[in-house]
């Protein structure tokens, strides 16, 4: 079976690296001991002496010196060269690991991703099939008894009818809900400055927790993908404090900076703040929103905030966006 790249394991190169070592010793020795038997038998010190004896006038004899000194360089030389290439395998191996690190991440928020479109797919599935289906039958009885209604039954027909018009105007906002979910529509209408207001002030509604927002200088027409995924860093962030918190007041900030070259969105609680690191690295929430900020080319900061809550800061470039 294929080995998994991923897995492969550093035992078997570093066996097949001292294997190699051991070969390349092995060869310098046997060269070594070849030199010195062939010097034996052909005396060869004393030829060279004697033919350097000979040519004295041209300094000959001054070259076992130089090439000691070479040979002193060339050692210098492949030592710094061999430092040099560890050094840059031991980068190469840290850029691996990390490599290897984000792929096993992403594997892992690819599956939850998964899981959470399942999960709301299901639900949407639920509610249609439970909320929807209940209320059209109501309305379909309803409808039938004003159909066949004897003619002298104008309270029963009255009744009906009103039966029909709170249903429908129940399905309506079962309706709006589930749209709201798959896709914030004020986001295409109105823009995103609207639709984070709305964002804000609903959730106020629903959680009781004060959520101030604050749009300084955003364009109106912005990219549809950048819009969104700031929306969706407010929603998750809003979800975030809604469940962890414990806060009474959020301040949500989208300001443009940088020159006008950046949109800077800042959301701040005034909750317990954040525990202990490991406790930030578990959930997928803040990797997604890691995730789709890095998307853009942006980048994302969680820390404290100014009253010890949780501060959340992305900083994304207008680039895609129409100005
Ligand atoms: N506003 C916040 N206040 C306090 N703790 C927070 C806040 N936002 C996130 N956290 C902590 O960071 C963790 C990771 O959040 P997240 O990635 O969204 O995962 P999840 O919400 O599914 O737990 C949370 O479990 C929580 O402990
Ligand atoms: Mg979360």
């Amino acid at each position: 079976m294929a080995q998994d790249p991923v897995h492969a394991s550093p035992r078997a190169s570093t066996d097949a690296g001292r294997h190699s070592v051991a070969i390349d010793l092995g060869v310098v020795v046997a060269l070594t001991a070849t030199a010195f038997l062939f010097s034996i038998r052909f005396e060869l010190s004393e030829r060279i002496t004697a033919w350097e004896l000979r040519h004295e006038a041209w300094q000959v004899d001054e070259l076992p010196g130089t090439l000691v000194v070479l040979f002193a360089g060339l050692l210098w030389f492949s030592w710094r060269r061999t430092r040099q290439a560890q050094r840059e395998v031991r980068e190469r191996l840290a850029a691996q690991r990390q490599v290897v690190t984000l792929l096993l991440s992403n594997r892992d928020l690819a599956r939850q991703l998964i899981l959470v479109q399942e999960n709301e797919r299901r639900t949407l599935a639920r509610e249609l099939h439970d909320e929807l289906g209940q209320n059209c039958t109501a309305i379909r009885a309803d409808a039938t008894y004003i159909l066949h209604a004897p003619p002298g039954d104008g309270a029963g027909i009255a009744a009906s009818a009103q039966r029909i018009a709170a249903t429908s105007e129940a399905l309506y906002g079962l309706v709006k809900a589930m749209l709201r979910r798959l896709r914030p529509m004020t986001l295409d209408s109105l823009g995103l400055v609207p639709a984070l207001q709305e964002l804000c002030e609903q959730w106020e509604e629903q959680t009781g927790i004060g959520c101030a927002f604050f749009p300084v200088a955003v364009p109106e027409e912005l990219d549809d993908l950048l819009g969104i995924t700031l929306f969706r860093l407010v929603q998750e962030s809003l979800t975030n404090v809604a469940r962890h918190a414990h806060a009474r007041q959020v301040r949500v900030e989208l300001r443009r900076s940088d020159c006008g070259r950046k949109l800077r969105l800042a959301i701040e609680d005034d909750g317990r703040g954040l525990g202990a690191e490991g406790e930030l690295q578990g959930g997928f929430g803040l990797t997604g929103m890691r995730e789709r900020v890095a998307s853009l080319q942006g980048s994302m900061q969680v820390g404290a905030g100014p009253g010890q809550g949780v501060r959340i800061e992305a900083v994304l470039p207008l680039a895609a966006a129409a100005t």
